[in-house]
Order: C-alpha cells, then structure tokens, then sequence
C-alpha cells in the first residue's frame, strides 16, 4: 500500500522549474532512497511533502487524504505523523541535548515531563548515546550531532521518517554508524523511511528502492540491482563507469 501518493507535482522557483510533473509512490514500510544531481530537486520533494513548500500543480496523497492545499493548521496534524532530518541538521545550540530531543514532545503532545523523560532516554538508546541528556550541542562531535538529531526526528515515533543527507559531512565509520543506526529505528519502531543521499554505496546497502529524479521526473525507480543492469542511458551516466564496478564488486 502507498503511504504517499504524488501525482504530477509541478513546481517552479520563477523562471527555474524543478519539479515538473513527477509522479512516485512511497510504499509502506519500504526504505526508499533518492538519488539525482545537486539542485535536481530532492529536498525540495521532501519539503513539499511536508507542505514546507507549496507545489504549483499536482496531488500529494497521505495516508489516503489529499493533503495539497490543505490550511496550515491542518499541515501541522499531518506533520505530526512525519520525522524529518533536515540537511542542515541544526540541532537548538542553546537547548542541552534533552530539551533538543524533547522538543516536539512537549511541542505536540499532551505528555506529562516525566513521560517525557522516559521517551528522551529510550530514543537516546536507540541510537546509542544513552545518558547524554545534560550533554550541550557545542560538546558533541559531529557524529554525535547527527545522531541526536535523529533521535529527536524520531522521538515522537512518527510513521514515516525523511533523512535529508542522514550521512553528510561524515567520516566513513559514522556514515556506517548512522546507515545502520536508520535501518535499526525501522526496524525497531516499524517506521517507512525516505532517504535522500549522495552516497551511492549507502544507498544500494540500505535501500529497498531507489527513485531517480532527473528533469523534474522520477527518471527511474526499483531495487537497487536493477540500477546496475538497466540500459537506460539517464541512469548509467547518473551512476557512471567506475562506481558501477565498485558497487557491482560490494
Ligand atoms: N526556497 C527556494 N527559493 C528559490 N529556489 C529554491 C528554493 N528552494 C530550492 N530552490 C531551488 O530549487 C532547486 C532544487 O533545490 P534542492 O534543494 O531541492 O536540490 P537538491 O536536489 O536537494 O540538491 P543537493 O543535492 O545539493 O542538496 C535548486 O535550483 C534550488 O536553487
Ligand atoms: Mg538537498
């Protein structure tokens, strides 16, 4: 079943059109990664399906309801259901690092601190820095930071997670960290994942599809193998030559 629907999502900044008529479904449970160049349009895909952007043209459907066009008072229940990790990752430098996960918590639910307090250091151990909760934003390394970011997209146990370049800026040990780290939340709190990256060997370890975006379109969707064998000249040169064989070797 799809959990989001998108049909012919159009959007333009004045004269530059990024999306331009993309469809693509986001299956339920699925771990989804897309992939496409800089400024092709990936976060601004992930934005739209918060309704942090408005598209121009086009249906997103979630979880059955349409949600284009709704008032920004109803965005605010349906984001409710979503965890977002922004690119940029800012976690709140001058909130320690309970306040930053607690955040929506005390934002958007009704919890009581002590609840609270109970939810913060199980999502703290799920990405496993238990106990950091005094720690300042200022003293964590950037693996650190990346992870309690994660822990605080998360920390409202939504349905459906988008990790925004989850990896970026990291050394080759914690982008493995935090790939696997986005593969144990999904399994541990049964969430859909929407992945978007740059880094083509995490993507084809962690993915149960990929979707291309090229031209406004999804160019191409399906499992990651099927990337390495498609003829389609759009994404052989996304992919190019030697990452074909590095990944074919993995
Ligand atoms: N708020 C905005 N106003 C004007 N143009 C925007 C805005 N947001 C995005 N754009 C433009 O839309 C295009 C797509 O941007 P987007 O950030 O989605 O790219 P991306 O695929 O995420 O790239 P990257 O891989 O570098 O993060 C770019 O040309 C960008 O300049
Ligand atoms: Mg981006």
């Amino acid at each position: 079943m799809a959990l989001f629907e998108l049909r012919g999502l159009r959007k333009a900044f004045g004269p530059n059109l990024v999306l331009d008529g993309l469809d693509l479904d986001i299956v339920t449970n699925e771990v989804i990664t897309i992939i496409g160049e800089s400024g092709s349009g990936k976060s601004v895909l992930l934005k739209a399906m918060m309704g942090l952007i408005e598209v121009d043209a086009g249906s997103i459907r979630f979880d059955d309801q349409e949600v284009t066009g709704q008032s920004e008072r109803e965005w605010v229940r349906t984001r409710r259901r979503i965890g977002m990790l922004f690119q940029e990752s800012a976690l709140f430098d001058s909130l320690n690092v309970y306040e930053n996960v607690g955040y929506a918590l005390r934002e958007q639910t009704k919890m009581s601190e002590q609840q609270i307090a109970k939810r913060v250091a199980e999502t703290l151990a799920l990405v496993a820095l238990p106990g950091i909760e005094e720690m300042m934003p200022s003293d964590l390394s950037g693996g650190m930071r990346k992870r309690v970011a994660l822990a605080r997209a998360v920390a409202v146990r939504p349905e459906i997670v988008f990790y925004d370049e989850p990896a970026e800026g990291l050394d080759p040990i914690n982008v493995t960290r935090v790939n696997r780290l986005l593969l144990g939340l999904k399994k541990s709190l049964n969430v859909t994942s929407v992945v978007v990256t740059h880094n083509l060997k995490a993507a084809f370890a962690i993915s149960d599809r990929l979707a291309l975006i090229h031209d406004g379109q999804i160019a191409a969707t399906g499992a990651p193998e099927s990337f390495l064998e498609t003829d389609d000249p759009v994404v052989r040169e996304f992919i190019g030559d030697r990452m074909r064989r590095v990944l074919r070797a993995s």
